[in-house]
């Protein structure tokens, strides 16, 4: 497979605001190529798919963890911060795949969790041993499991409580996630330290951004429930103040699975900034909610949810991830209802959440996947895919906990899908092989032959998004429209910026989660008198009335993206 995309001039282009108007890609090191095969994908592997993800229209790169590690929670269990697992790669290969993503204008987001060690980490065993030594301290040690009650147990399908007594120190010690992953001591300045030292040492390295992992969890309090507490906060400007001073133009990224309120907390003030951007968790679930129930007032009333946010804050929005599909920010009847409709297998369940892929989650609905990509494209934020989602990958729910949806990237119809050459047996798991997502039939090079398959139709809609910087930078107003099935909103920006001139933009984009065709009203106030045009063929539709209502009709779960003006083609819709 070859992809003729130019490469661009050498180095990144100077945009301080880069990360609002890019299409970011989570592509697990281990999950892509293996490059020399031993059965794992590594850096090297990476680099040779550049071409394919900057052809595909990718600005930034999300790494998961590719640091040592036992690998006992898929690379989130680290070992030593400042090394690569050897399997993946060595730093050199790390710089230079920073080197060759900058080449073609893509930034390098690397994970960092930060509020855990593995247990297997040099901290944790000298802290176990010594109680007196240099790491004593590096850990939440305690004689008894009876501290923090508020704190809530976030694997509820493996643990039982947040402390697990350690033979070796015989004392108890704290932990948010696997017992096998101890939560480092924040009151201590030396670990605070030690956090700083390993956020410059990849900054050193050249990477345009850290995701902060956990973020709300740094601190824990008697009285409160351990999430976002001020200290966290207060360690958070600290970092923030560090990266603007040291490394301007990077950025940080929260990961806080939490509601709006608490998120836009992890923004900072205008004064005092904390993460540039934070994944907006409480909207996802409801994408999928209003896929089956056919209604779009969950959706609405999240999205109208007053949210002030400081200039430059940029909202994370995704539908698929490493993790489960998190159920954690929905009601429990809500809840019980995306069950039964997403997980009607036991098997499909993983702690509050559905542990399985896309295409899967939509039971391989072209509709529904185009849809749901309009919403990932359209909505406030910048949109983050997850590797294989562009080709519609199944998944493996016999495969354990999240490992059912991060088996090896389908290429070609090949040996291993083309990801690897090792026996097939060697393979850290096994390709997937089910019926309708055989990789004999779901691959890249397949979906390359195919104008129409969905690979082609999802780099087209990235194209069109990033013709328009309104969708990074404008703002969002929803509309009243008179139908429950429906969504409309206006993104809309004050000099758009756009290959089109500097003119302010404006974009209406209408969804339709119903399961049938409907004719809807929208009410569109003061741009009564305006013509629309399709943004993806430059079809022009109904003018909009005078008294500002629009009628449109859309096909089953379908959408319109409409430029409210002139027409602003900018390429055929495949
Ligand atoms: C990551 C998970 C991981 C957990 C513990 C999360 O928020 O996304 O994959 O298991 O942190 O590190």
């Amino acid at each position: 497979m070859t992809f003729t995309a130019p490469i661009q001039m050498p180095g990144l282009a100077l945009d301080p605001q880069w990360y609002r108007r890019a299409v970011f890609y989570e592509v697990m090191v281990r999950s892509f190529v293996d490059s020399n095969g031993d059965g794992a994908g590594d850096l090297s592997g990476l680099i040779s798919r550049l071409d394919y993800l900057q052809w595909l229209g990718v600005d930034a790169l999300w790494l998961p963890p590719f640091y040592q590690s036992p690998l006992r929670d898929g690379g989130y269990d680290v070992s030593d911060f400042h090394a690569i697992l050897p399997e993946f790669g060595t730093l050199e290969e790390f710089r230079d795949l920073v080197t060759k993503a900058h080449e073609r204008n893509m930034r390098i987001v690397i994970d960092y969790p930060l509020n855990h060690t593995s247990d297997a980490h040099d901290w944790f065993q000298q802290s176990r041993e010594d109680p007196e030594g240099p790491y004593g301290d590096f850990y939440v040690w305690r004689d008894t499991d009876e501290e923090y009650k508020n704190i809530r147990i976030i694997f509820v399908d493996t643990e039982e409580s947040n402390w697990t007594f350690d033979p070796v120190r015989r004392q108890f010690f704290f932990h948010r996630f696997f017992s096998h992953q101890p939560d480092l001591n924040f009151e201590n300045p030396a670990v605070r330290e030690a956090v700083f030292d390993t956020v410059r040492f990849w900054m050193d390295l050249g990477v345009d951004g850290i995701r902060l992992d956990a973020i709300p969890y740094l601190f824990e309090t008697e009285e409160g429930n351990g999430e976002g507490e001020p200290e966290t906060h207060q360690f958070i400007r600290d970092l923030r103040t560090m990266i603007d001073r040291d490394y301007p133009g990077r950025i940080l990224i929260a990961e806080a699975n939490q509601w709006p309120q608490e998120v836009v907390q992890f923004f900072g003030t205008e004064e005092e900034p904390e993460c540039h951007m934070a994944f907006d968790f409480p909207v996802m679930p409801r994408i999928f909610y209003s896929l089956r129930s056919q209604q779009a007032g969950e959706l609405i009333r999240i999205l109208s949810e007053a949210t002030d946010v400081p200039s430059g804050a940029g909202w994370g929005v995704f539908l698929r991830n490493h993790d489960e599909l998190t159920l954690e920010m929905v009601s429990e009847e809500y809840r019980q209802a995306m069950y039964g409709w997403y997980a009607y297998d036991p098997r499909m369940r993983s702690n509050i959440g559905i542990r399985r892929r896309l295409a899967p989650l939509l039971d391989n609905s072209r509709a529904e996947l185009e849809l749901a990509h309009a919403l990932l494209f359209s909505l406030k934020g910048s949109p983050f895919l997850y590797y294989g989602d562009e080709i519609g990958m199944g998944d493996n729910i016999w495969l354990p906990d999240r490992d059912s949806s991060r088996t090896p990237m389908q290429w070609t119809p090949d040996r291993n899908a083309g990801f690897s050459t090792a026996d097939p047996g060697k393979l850290y798991l096994p390709v997937v092989q089910s019926l309708v997502y055989n990789y004999n039939l779901v691959n890249v090079e397949s979906q390359l032959a195919q104008s129409r398959s969905l690979l082609h139709w999802v780099r087209n809609v990235i194209h069109v998004r990033k013709a328009h910087p309104t969708f990074g930078l404008g703002e969002l107003r929803m509309l009243q429209t008179d139908h429950e099935s429906v969504l409309a909103f206006v993104r809309e920006y004050e000099g758009s910026g756009s290959q089109f001139g500097d003119a302010p933009e404006k974009i209406l984009c209408v969804f339709s989660f119903a399961h049938n065709p409907v004719s809807v009203t929208i009410q569109m106030d003061e741009l009564g008198g305006s013509s629309l045009y399709d943004l993806f063929g430059g079809g022009q539709f109904p003018t909009i009335n005078e008294d500002g209502s629009v009628t449109l009709t859309l096909g089953t779960q379908s959408f319109y993206w409409l430029h409210v003006g002139e027409s602003h083609f900018a390429g055929g819709r495949s």
